[in-house]
């Protein structure tokens, strides 16, 4: 039988993205069906994990400062703590050797493991870092779902892209594909558990091969659609360099594939793709997104930009921001480069001054901004359908909810609509979002 947790208290704090933030699911799923309940915060846990991300140093700070202030908590009162995802992946036992308050150190292909590393930890500190060759399985039966209405179902995990800058490879491991058994598994139980919405994960989405047939993503996304009582479909990341025509065809073709896409561009300027070894130049970009638009008009595209990555020049920079005018994404991520361990880009100078990647950011910053509220002004006076989230964080009991091409609305509706589809009035918008009222 494997290791009890019986009684004990665990919390997780998530930092990063979607795909860390459904592991925690599965942390949570895999510790309750060993007997652990949720505690509602590190202050009444007998267990605090911390989902980290890796991806940038700042990510990785935000860690230390807040093992920095468990461990002042657990002068008071005794906890486990445990660091789990991408930064426990990478560091390893040098994690736990620099934070002597860490207990166990666990890496992503580990989750199910947790409660026998658990039970060890109490008796002294435990690393376990292993990659396995193939998909490691953990079902919805242990997946507690912070958001049931719209599921997060992982669909790959990895990446064998090695940008320069990116330190994925090694903290996800090189690609595995679940099974499309598995997959649809997942997808009928989160809709008999009232999804209306899933997101499938991964982060190359696009690389997806059904280990045993070899269908791909476009594949899978028939097969998703035809589950009934799917309503809407994502799937996050796409690498625009494996963006088939066939995933094209069918997002034109199937109405439950929202019109919404996370198309990661990094740079405007084909010299600093190359050097970021993306696989694509700015035209092969840009022809693509003519490619998506032509099949799927009303198409909303968000990116990621790094700027200041080594060796960028003013005039790079600017062609980011050209091709930003030329686009029109509905959102961009935008980010300070900075150089991460066993990445390529960190083996030379990290030669861009911190002020000039300042001074960038915020350039790039409030272009879009002012690019994304002309954007978003041309919804005004239409109805949208919007799938709600819950009550708005802007408060005034108003609701938030998100369209299928992905913008937030916030709205005034007469009953809670969390989980429920809504048409809304769109009466304005801001920079980041839309706002109207419920009707019919
Ligand atoms: N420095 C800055 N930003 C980075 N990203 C990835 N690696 C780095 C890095 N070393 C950004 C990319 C990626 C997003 C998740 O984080 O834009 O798409
Ligand atoms: Fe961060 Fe990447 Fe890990 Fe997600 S997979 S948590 S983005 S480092």
């Amino acid at each position: 039988m494997s290791a009890r947790l019986d009684g004990l208290k665990v919390f997780v704090r998530t930092f990063g993205c979607q795909m860390n933030e459904n592991d925690s699911e599965h942390i949570v799923g895999v510790l309750a069906a060993a007997g652990a309940a949720p505690a509602g915060g590190p202050e009444d846990a007998d267990i605090v994990i911390v989902n980290t991300c890796a991806v940038r140093q700042k990510s990785e700070e935000k860690l230390y400062s807040y093992l920095g202030r468990l461990a002042r908590l657990r002068r008071k009162r005794p906890f486990l703590i445990g660091v789990a995802g991408c930064v426990a992946q990478v560091r390893g036992a040098d994690l736990a050797a620099r934070v002597p308050a860490v207990d166990l150190v666990i890496g992503p292909d580990n989750y199910l493991d947790l409660p026998e590393i658990i039970g060890r930890a109490a008796e002294a500190p435990v690393v376990r870092t292993d990659f396995g060759r193939d998909w490691r399985e953990i079902g919805p039966e242990a997946t507690a779902r912070v958001t049931p209405a719209s599921a997060f179902i992982p669909v790959m995990e990895g990446c064998d892209n090695f940008c320069a800058y990116c330190i994925v490879p090694y903290s996800r491991g090189r690609e595995k594909f679940r099974p499309l058994g598995n997959v649809l598994a997942e997808v009928r139980s989160a809709v008999a558990a009232g999804g209306v919405e899933v997101q499938l994960l991964g982060q190359n989405v696009n690389s997806y091969r059904d280990p045993g047939s070899g269908l791909g993503l476009a594949g899978l996304l028939e097969a998703v659609a035809a589950v009934p009582g799917v309503e809407w479909i994502r799937f996050i990341t796409s690498h625009p360099k494996n963006f088939g025509d066939d995933i094209i065809r069918v997002m034109a073709a199937c109405p439950k594939i929202c019109p919404a896409l996370h198309l990661p561009v990094q740079s405007g300027s084909s010299r600093v793709l190359a050097r970021m070894n993306r696989g694509y130049d700015r035209e092969a970009y840009l022809a693509l997104v003519g490619r998506l638009r032509r099949a799927v008009p009303d198409l909303l595209l968000m990116t990621d930009i790094i700027v200041g990555f080594p060796g960028e020049t003013e005039e790079d920079f600017e062609a980011t921001c050209g091709l930003l005018r030329e686009v029109g994404y509905a959102g961009v991520f935008s980010f300070r480069y900075s150089p991460r361990p066993l990445t390529a880009a960190a083996a030379g100078p990290d030669d861009v001054p911190l002020e000039v990647k300042r001074r960038r950011l915020i350039a790039l910053q409030s272009l879009q901004r002012s690019l994304q509220t002309g954007l978003l002004r041309s919804f005004v006076g239409r109805e949208l359908r919007v799938l709600g989230s819950g009550p708005s964080p802007r408060g005034g009991g108003r609701f938030a909810g998100r369209t299928a091409g992905n913008l937030v609305v916030n709205f005034e509706a007469p009953a809670d609509p969390s989980g429920r589809f809504v048409t809304v009035r769109v009466g304005g918008s801001g920079p980041y979002s839309l706002h109207g009222r419920a009707v019919g």
